[in-house]
């Protein structure tokens, strides 16, 4: 009889993959890291429609997904089928795919927040060079800078920020798609953004990241300051978590200069070694007790 195995889905497991691996160890379950590049449908007669790799017999009880590669936009969508198939199958997948496929798109992400009226800078999303030229003209002509970013970016690849006309050759598309954002200046000395973590609609821990720049990604340098959230900061990190449907999230928020908190981005796949060393606690281990608890007994 195999042991009932999760999956884990990462091309690097790294230290996140091993906090996690343990943490499900201690609640009594083997955990497994596989890449999602190495599976495969399998439509015939009575096999296993899904071939996952140390799961050809049996599939996994959970998925906790971890990292989802980039690619092509079929590559892309071949991963994200993969864990919907799952859900339909019956097994938990920690975040589900629509969450994912939500939150990897900046475009979508920002729809849904302002759709909710949930306070996030203004943002247009467009294909043609012209049009995108002359929205970034008309906001420097108010004295606003713009960020451009990759639609599927993350941890502050790919972000340029325009401050002035000459700038504007550099203006470049991600993929054909222009995805163009007002630049909110923050509150305070130099700059800084929130990082709230929220799992299962609680916020677990918060710190204030600050960027040797505008950019306050810890991968590209930001140092973490645990902070006590504001009950507005809890609420609006719950709210978004909320409307993206998320068993857990990290939560960009950027302070403005009169103090208004905006959503930046919402990520359903968000790394916690930055903010772990911050806090007193082990987010693995709440993870895989939220998963454990809410999907599995
Ligand atoms: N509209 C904005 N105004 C000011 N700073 C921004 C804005 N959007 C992003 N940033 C800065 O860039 C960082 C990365 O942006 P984000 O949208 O979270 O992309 P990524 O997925 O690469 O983390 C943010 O944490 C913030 O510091
Ligand atoms: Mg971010």
């Amino acid at each position: 009889m195999t042991i009932p195995k999760i999956a884990i889905f990462t091309d690097d497991a790294g230290w996140h993959g091993k906090q996690l691996q343990h943490a499900f160890k201690n609640l009594g379950y083997d955990s497994v890291f596989v890449s999602l590049t190495e599976c495969r449908f399998n439509l015939k007669d009575q096999a296993l429609p899904l071939f996952i790799p140390e799961f050809e017999t049996e599939l996994p009880i959970a998925v906790f997904v971890r990292g989802v590669p980039g690619g092509s936009l079929e590559e892309v969508v071949l991963y994200l089928d993969f864990l919907h198939a799952l859900k339909i199958m019956g097994i938990p997948v920690y975040n589900n795919a629509s969450a994912i496929e939500r939150s990897v798109d900046k475009a979508m992400t920002s729809f849904l927040l302002h759709h909710a009226g949930l306070e996030t800078p203004s943002t247009w999303v467009l294909r043609d060079r012209n049009t995108a030229l002359d929205v970034v003209k008309n906001e420097l002509s108010q004295g606003h800078f713009v960020i451009s970013k990759p639609l599927f970016g993350s941890q502050g690849e790919g972000i340029r920020r325009i401050e002035k006309m000459t700038d504007l050759p550099w203006l470049t598309s991600s993929h054909g798609v222009y995805y163009l954002q007002h630049f909110v200046l923050c509150a305070g000395e130099g700059f800084s953004d929130y990082r709230v973590f929220v799992i299962n609609n609680k916020v677990v821990a918060t710190m204030r990241r600050r960027g040797k720049s505008w950019l306050n990604n810890v991968a590209k340098g930001a140092t973490c300051e645990r902070i006590e959230p504001t009950v507005e900061m809890i609420a609006l990190a719950i709210q978004a978590t909320k409307l993206l449907n998320m068993d857990y999230a990290g939560v960009d928020i950027l302070e403005d200069s009169t103090g208004k908190l905006n959503v930046i981005e919402i990520n359903s796949v968000p790394a916690w070694k930055g903010l772990e060393s911050v806090c007193d606690i082990t987010i693995a281990e709440l993870l895989a007790q939220d998963l454990v608890n809410r999907y599995l007994t």
